[in-house]
């Protein structure tokens, strides 16, 4: 025991002298964009809330009557003791949202793709995968046993140069729709035809495009007209609640409710939790998600603007995430303290996440940024850069 833990202790050493020894901020408060952390306020580019559902009182009041209805906990996995009105319910509104005939819930995103992708494929197949794709994506791979075939970010043409090539009894493409950590997005029509010629299972991640983008915040395959075999979601994200769902055809829930270890092993989503990720279906489905679609857009073009304009990023990025690359570790360390102290709080993402070399300030956009908040923003941003 005492040599494991002065390995223990060794390793977070290294972490530290590396600059890449990781801690939660401590933070406080309902709202993901002014947060305050110890009593002092902060304008927070941080989260995945980019409509700012996760403090609407829409949902803390279906999740409160869910809780009264259907009780806190939903007892045991759903196959076994807890398939509940709220998780029927949010999987029909989430089918009809993205279109297919059927969604299967799960915990978390994460959870969604390790059940997905080991379920469909093992030893015996082919999975084609960005090299950009998420952890969870790629722990999926991993787990699957399959033969993975990494392609370079966002380029169809070796996408398919890689479905091509090995014998294979299913081939699978999988890639997110808006890269989480690049806020780029992929080309999904040029990928769609890829894995059509190649009569291979495409699954898309939309867990940063829907709710944000595409016609009536419905993603990114919706905007282009691609209908993946498997669209992954996420409810963490723009949907501010928790959880995961896959959809597709009624077989494929039907396998997935059977053969995913993620699903039929764990239990069932928390029914308010449920709850309150439908009640975020509804606001985005409704006029008021159209607006705050547009808050959002807007914020990113002045932001995307003004970063443009300080020569720290490329083109303005498709959607809410815009990367700011420094490169080396410590520059994204000092320069997300250094902004912190001015009252801004953006983290600074280094290796493993993002490849060697490209430690960067993830900065991310909520409809609830007012434009005063990003103009004071650049400006710190400009100071801290110099
Ligand atoms: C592309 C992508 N897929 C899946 C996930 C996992 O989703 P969740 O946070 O719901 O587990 C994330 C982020 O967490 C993600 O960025």
């Amino acid at each position: 025991v005492r040599r494991f833990r002065s390995w223990l202790e060794d390793q977070l050493e290294t972490l530290a002298s590396n600059h890449r020894l990781r801690v939660a901020p401590e933070l406080e408060g309902p709202s993901r964009v002014r947060p305050s952390s110890s009593g002092a306020p902060l304008i927070s580019f941080s989260s995945n809330d980019y409509l700012g559902l996760a403090s609407d009182p829409a949902l803390a009041r279906a999740a409160a009557a869910a809780a009264a209805a259907e009780g806190f906990g939903a007892g045991a996995a759903r196959l076994v003791a807890g398939d509940l009105p709220a998780h029927r319910a949010l999987e029909a509104a989430l089918a009809a949202f993205t279109g297919r005939p059927a969604a299967l819930l799960f915990p978390t995103g994460y959870q969604t793709n390790l059940g997905v992708i080991t379920a469909l494929a093992g030893p015996d197949d082919l999975i084609v995968s960005d090299a950009a794709n998420h952890a969870s994506l790629i722990d999926a791979c991993r787990l699957s046993r399959s033969k993975v075939a990494i392609y370079r970010h966002t380029d169809a043409t070796d996408a398919r140069r890689a479905l091509a090539a090995p014998p294979a009894r299913h081939r699978f493409l999988v890639t997110e729709s808006l890269f989480s950590m690049d806020g780029d997005a992929a080309p999904l029509l040029d990928l769609a035809n890829a894995a059509a010629d190649a009569d291979a299972i495409l699954i898309v991640d939309e867990a940063h495009a829907l709710g944000v983008l595409g016609p009536g915040g419905r993603g990114l395959c919706a905007a282009v007209g691609v209908t993946p075999d498997v669209l992954v979601g996420t409810l963490g994200k723009a949907f501010g609640a928790a959880g995961g769902f896959a959809a597709g055809d009624a077989a494929l829930r039907a396998y997935l409710l059977n053969r995913a270890r993620t699903f039929v092993f764990t239990t069932g989503p928390p029914p308010p939790v449920a709850a309150a990720a439908r009640a975020a279906l509804e606001i985005i489905r409704s006029p008021s998600g159209d607006e705050r679609r547009r808050s959002l857009a807007a914020n990113r073009d002045q932001l995307g603007a003004r970063l443009r304009q300080l020569g720290v990023i490329g083109d303005v990025p498709a959607g809410p995430i815009i990367p700011v690359i420094l490169g080396a570790d410590d520059d994204a360390v000092v320069a997300a303290a250094a902004l912190r102290t001015l009252g801004f709080f953006v983290p600074a993402i280094r290796p493993p996440t993002v490849p060697e070399g490209t430690a960067r300030l993830r900065v991310t956009l909520s409809s609830e940024h007012r434009p005063a908040d990003i103009d004071a923003f650049a400006t710190a941003l400009a100071r801290v850069l110099r």
